[in-house]
C-alpha cells in the first residue's frame, strides 16, 4: 500500500525573543506566573517585514534542503494557520508564488492549533489518493498580530513561528512497521466556540479581531479529549503508549502536556517539550517541536511518533507516524 512518508523537516522563527520580563512593565505579571503557570520563558515576535506567508516560506525551504529536494519536486502544499496574510487568496498558494513554484496546487487549513495535524492527515490522504506525490505540509502563525496587548490572560501565552515537513509516497507492508503516516484521528466540536474564538472577521466585524480565551475552561476539557483521541490513535494501529519512541504534543502548556502524558502512560523521557522556547504557536508549535527534536537526533528514521493538538473550535486529533 502507499504511505505517506518523511523525507524531510524545517523551522523559522522571527528574529526577535521576548522574554517573560519583557511583559513586566506592559501588564501586571511576572516571570514567576508565567513559568509556573504554563511553563514558558520566552516566544519570538514577528517585526512588521516578518509575515505567515514569508516565515512559511522560510520553513518549506528549510524543510526542502533537509529532504534534498527543491520547489520543482512538489505537487500541494497544504499549510496550516489562523492568521493568514490576507483573507483571500489562500496564504498557501503566497508560499507557493515565493518558492517559484507554478504547478501544482495549494490551500490552506484552519483548524487553529489543532491545523498541523489536520493538515498531515489531509495530506496523507491526497498521497494515498493519488493527487499527490510529495506535499509540503506547512503550519505557520502570527498570534502575536491578533493578540490583546493590554490582556494579561492572553497575550503572554502565544508565540510566532513556522514549521514544515515533506511527506512523499512511498510503499509500505500495510503494518505498523512501515514508515509513514500510520493512523489518524480527528476531532471537533462546535459547541466550545465561545471559550477560545477570535472577535474578528470578514463576515462578522468586518475586522480582523483578537484572540478571546477562557483559559481556566480550555484547560478543563483539553487532557480528556487530548487522551481520547490519542487512545482512538493507539487502537486504530493495534499499540500502546510503551511502543512510542517519542510523544510530540500540542505546545500550549506544560501542565496539560504532563497531566496528558501522565493519564496515557507515556514515559516522561519521551516527551518532547519545547514551550519554554516557542510558546503556544498554535498550527506551527507541533512542526517547531518536530524540528527541534530531529535537530537534536532525538528523532531518528524509524522511529514511532505520536502528534497531538487541541484548539479553538474545539478541533482536536492525533497522528502516528514512524518517522
Ligand atoms: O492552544 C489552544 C489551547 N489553549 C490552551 O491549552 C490554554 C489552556 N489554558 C491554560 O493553559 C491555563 O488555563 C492558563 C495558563 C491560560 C491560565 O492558568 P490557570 O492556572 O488556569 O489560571 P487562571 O486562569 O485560573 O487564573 C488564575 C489567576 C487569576 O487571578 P484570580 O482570579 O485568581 O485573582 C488570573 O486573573 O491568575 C491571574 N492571571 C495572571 N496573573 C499574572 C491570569 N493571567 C495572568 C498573568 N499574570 N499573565
Amino acid at each position: 500500500m502507499i504511505r505517506s512518508v518523511v523525507r524531510g523537516s524545517g523551522a523559522a522563527l522571527p528574529r526577535r525573543i521576548m522574554k517573560n520580563a519583557d511583559f513586566e512593565g506592559m501588564v501586571e505579571t511576572s516571570d514567576e506566573w508565567i513559568v509556573q503557570r504554563t511553563g514558558i520563558r520566552q516566544r519570538h515576535v514577528a517585526a512588521d517585514d516578518e509575515t505567515t506567508a514569508s516565515l512559511g516560506e522560510g520553513a518549506a525551504r528549510a524543510a526542502l534542503d533537509s529532504a534534498g529536494l527543491t520547489p520543482a519536486d512538489i505537487d500541494l502544499i497544504v499549510l496550516a494557520t489562523s492568521t493568514p496574510n490576507n483573507t483571500f487568496p489562500a496564504t498557501a498558494v503566497e508560499i507557493q508564488n515565493r518558492l517559484g513554484m507554478h504547478h501544482g496546487f495549494a490551500f490552506d487549513m484552519q483548524a487553529v492549533c489543532s491545523g498541523f495535524v489536520y493538515a498531515v492527515a489531509t495530506a496523507d490522504l491526497y498521497i494515498r489518493g493519488g493527487l499527490a506525490k510529495r506535499v509540503l505540509v506547512i503550519g505557520s502563525e502570527t498570534f502575536s498580530r491578533i493578540l490583546d496587548w493590554s490582556d494579561r490572560s492572553t497575550c503572554v501565552l502565544f508565540g510566532d513561528g513556522a514549521g514544515a515537513l515533506v511527506l512523499e509516497a512511498g510503499e509500505g507492508a500495510g503494518g505498523v512497521a512501515d514508515r509513514g503516516v500510520l493512523a489518524a484521528s480527528l476531532r471537533s466540536d462546535g459547541v466550545h466556540k465561545d471559550k477560545l474564538f477570535v472577535d474578528g472577521g470578514p463576515s462578522t466585524t468586518g475586522t480582523v479581531g483578537h484572540l478571546r480565551m477562557e483559559g481556566r475552561e480550555v484547560f478543563k476539557h483539553a487532557v480528556g479529549m487530548i487522551t481520547d483521541v490519542i487512545e482512538a490513535t493507539f487502537a486504530q494501529a493495534g499499540i500502546t503508549a510503551d511502543d512510542l519512541d517519542w510523544f510530540v504534543p500540542h505546545q500550549a502548556n506544560k501542565r496539560i502536556i504532563d497531566a496528558s502524558a501522565k493519564k496515557l502512560g507515556i514515559a516522561e523521557q519521551k516527551v518532547v517539550v519545547t514551550v519554554d522556547l516557542h510558546g503556544n504557536t498554535s498550527a506551527a508549535s507541533v512542526p517547531l517541536a518536530l524540528s527541534v527534536a530531529v535537530a537534536d537526533g532525538r528523532i531518528k528514521k524509524g522511529d514511532l511518533v505520536l502528534l497531538e493538538a487541541m484548539g479553538g473550535g474545539f478541533t482536536w486529533g492525533a497522528v502516528l507516524v514512524r518517522w
